[in-house]
């Protein structure tokens, strides 16, 4: 048995930002695996993003870059970059020397969110990820937390199945579909029954289908009988560096379409009240779920191998499909 921190340089793509952050011709800065980067939006739309600290002198481009056209420009001297990094003028108007380009990291927009690709050698990506349309449902709402963890630690909560009875005080956890693991896909789904009251009921059914794409993305499907409630989580773990990770989630809901199933009195609300309600509940719940993992994350090691018994989820085939990210896991 080896007990040791993880290193924190998982091959993946991270969700950086939201569209809404950038306003007018400003910029973003945002650490990913120890790296700032800066991140902005062309007057066409597009997003690019740039290593912090310009090459030709050293200045970081996030404290007072700006957009000019299709370009950010450093603050320093007026070089500008495009959005594949490129040094395409230098501020005097002359070409600029290819060995000031930054390093081309790519990007893909999804919906609302910019997810950034990370490899520690620079390696471009073989694959990229995918979020469906979730249909007629609430707009999403999210929360964040900066922890003391690891993206590879955070998924592996979502394939230990023992520790739910513990830690979430779920009654009853079980399988329904194995793990199918697919190249940089994880998906599963399993089962849960809570006592206790929820929107009305004396107790909770719910079941999850889980999507992982690499350690950066996971799309969840939760439906909850007998109330006919179904949402959609995206739970985004981001390395910052310092062995800190942001754990960023957000859901959103399909709107109620049997209001009578939820509680025989619900028909008499307004339906977009109904929806607010409900969503504030189930969002406030997810809040607390993932948060009660926190302490647990920010004081554990990591065992490897882990000494498991009967019981346990699937630990040893989640490690071995994450060990593609991270060939220090082998
Ligand atoms: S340091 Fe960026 S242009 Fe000189
Ligand atoms: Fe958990």
């Amino acid at each position: 048995m080896t007990p040791y921190v993880l290193p924190e340089n998982s091959i993946g793509w991270y969700a950086l930002a939201h569209l809404s952050e950038f306003v007018s011709d400003r910029v973003l800065t945002k650490n990913l695996a120890g790296q700032e980067l800066v991140l902005f939006k062309t007057e066409s739309g597009d997003i690019g993003v740039v290593d912090a600290y310009c090459k030709h002198m050293g200045a970081h481009i996030g404290k007072g870059g700006r957009v000019v056209g299709e370009c950010v420009e450093c603050p320093f001297h007026g070089f500008q970059f495009n959005t594949k990094g490129e040094c395409v003028v230098s501020g005097y108007q002359t070409p600029a020397d290819p060995k000031i380009n930054s390093r081309n990291w790519p990007v893909k927009v999804i919906q609302d969110l910019v997810f950034v690709f990370f490899h520690p050698n620079g390696d471009a990506p073989s694959w990229k990820p995918e979020i469906p349309e979730f249909g007629n449902t609430t707009p999403f709402k999210w929360h964040s937390w900066i922890l003391n963890s690891n993206v590879i630690d955070i998924f592996e909560n979502t394939v230990d199945l023992g520790h739910f009875q513990f830690v979430h005080k779920y009654d009853e956890t079980y399988a329904i579909d194995p793990l199918a693991l697919e190249a940089h896909e994880l998906k599963t789904k399993y089962g849960i029954h809570r006592e206790g009251n929820f929107v009305g009921a004396k107790a909770v059914d719910a079941e999850f289908s889980l999507h992982l794409q690499g350690p950066g993305l996971a799309v969840i499907k939760a439906q909850v009988s007998p109330m006919d409630l179904e949402s959609y989580h995206l739970i985004l773990p981001r390395p910052i560096g310092n062995h800190q990770i942001e754990l960023k989630i957000g859901a959103c809901m399909r709107k109620i379409d049997h209001p009578k199933k939820l509680h025989p009195l619900a028909i008499l609300l307004p339906k977009a009240f109904l929806n607010q309600i409900v969503f504030n509940i189930l969002f406030r719940e997810f809040v607390k779920d993932v948060g009660m993992d926190r302490e647990i994350w920010e004081n554990k090691i990591y065992v490897h191998p882990p000494l498991l018994s009967k019981g346990d989820g699937p630990i040893l085939q989640y490690r071995k499909w994450a060990q593609q990210f991270d060939p220090a896991l082998a």
